[in-house]
């Protein structure tokens, strides 16, 4: 049965302000349905809409049998991996500045041990809650006269001043000239637990191995639509098709839950490699369609935030999405 937007803006009120239990948090199928309703109902990712998928490796770096006890650390991996651009139009072109990349990936080192990453180009996200997603989403809806009212926008924006700090950082950046050409992060606070059951509170980070590969907006409009799997095609094979994943440390009083803010000095702290993801070929895009990628598949020995609404949200979120576009 279809509904009109209107409809779906008024169950998602309802779900919100009569859900006593867990008042706190939106219903993630409901912010999914409003995403796919925003990026005009097509059959794409509501996010990450445009995007390839490549196989590749994972090699653990020797300190991180130390930090955790994950079989992700323990032998090289499989990996499948899908870089995306942000969004819900899977026709924006690569050089779009407005917009993250994405990197998702699933480590799998043979079934026992699946550990995924659903990671963006910012260190910080642009909404700290299920609930400000929501009403994210809702500003945005089309008025009578099918069109954003920027007023609307706005009221949100002034009384949500948090909800631009991802896009003001990405509009201080180069735009990326090549998928593994930029860095990428996690967001959310992770802790690693060794065999010891030391746990350590820290942020991922991927950071490309062959340095930042940056256009200006002068380059990126020269640019052809779809440069990016181009460029890809050229990388594979050399050693610079890959990132370090990288963990920044927490210390005592850290937010762990609020993924709009990064730590104080965060990007000075001290870092431990814990190894290499390498993108070693392309790969049919039908064989990252066929799951979603599961921020919540951890193996033992990495945990996400269980306390941040935002991160727990995200896998039921993406399962709805995988329903509403299959
Ligand atoms: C409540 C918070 C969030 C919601 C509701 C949400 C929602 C979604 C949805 C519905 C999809 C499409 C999934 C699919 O159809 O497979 C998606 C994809 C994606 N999201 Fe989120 N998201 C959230 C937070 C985040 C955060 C914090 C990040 C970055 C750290 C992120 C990065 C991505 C990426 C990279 C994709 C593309 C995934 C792919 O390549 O398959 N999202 N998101």
């Amino acid at each position: 049965m279809k509904r009109s937007i209107a409809t779906i803006a008024l169950s998602l009120t309802v779900a919100v302000t009569g859900a006593p239990a867990f008042a706190q948090s939106a219903d993630p199928g409901k912010i999914a349905e409003l995403q796919r309703t925003l990026a005009g109902n097509q059959k794409a990712r509501p996010s990450g809409a445009k995007g390839q998928c490549f196989t590749g490796t994972f090699t653990p770096a020797a300190e991180a049998v130390g930090l955790s006890k994950s079989a992700i650390f323990a032998k090289t991996s499989r990996v499948l991996a899908r870089l995306s651009v942000g969004g819900g139009n899977p026709k924006v072109a690569d050089a779009t500045k407005a917009v993250n990349r994405g990197l998702s990936f699933r480590i799998d080192n043979g079934g026992s041990a699946e550990t995924e990453f659903v990671m963006v180009n910012a260190p910080i996200n642009f909404v700290k809650s299920p609930d400000q997603m929501l009403a994210f989403l809702q500003a945005r809806l089309p008025g009578a006269d099918g069109r954003p009212d920027a007023d609307k926008i706005k009221a949100f924006t002034d009384a949500n001043p948090e909800t631009t700090a991802q896009g003001r950082y990405l509009a201080g950046k180069p735009v990326p000239g090549s998928w593994v050409g930029v860095s990428y992060w996690g967001i959310h606070g992770y802790t690693l637990t060794n065999a010891a059951g030391v746990t350590r509170l820290v942020k991922f980070k991927m950071v490309p191995v062959g340095g930042e590969v940056g256009l200006t907006d002068d380059e990126a409009r020269g640019k052809p639509a779809d440069f990016l799997v181009d460029d890809m095609k050229a990388r594979i094979g050399a050693s610079t098709a890959a990132f370090d994943m990288i963990v920044v440390f927490g210390r005592p009083g850290d937010e762990a839950t609020n993924a709009t803010q990064q730590w104080p000095d965060e990007d000075q702290r001290p870092t431990t490699r814990l190894g290499r993801l390498a993108i070693t070929a392309l790969e049919k895009n039908e064989t990252c369609d066929e799951r979603i990628f599961d921020p919540l598949n951890l193996a033992d020995g990495v945990a996400g935030p269980t306390n941040d609404p935002l991160f727990t949200a995200r896998q039921p979120a993406y399962a709805a999405s995988f329903g509403q576009r299959n």
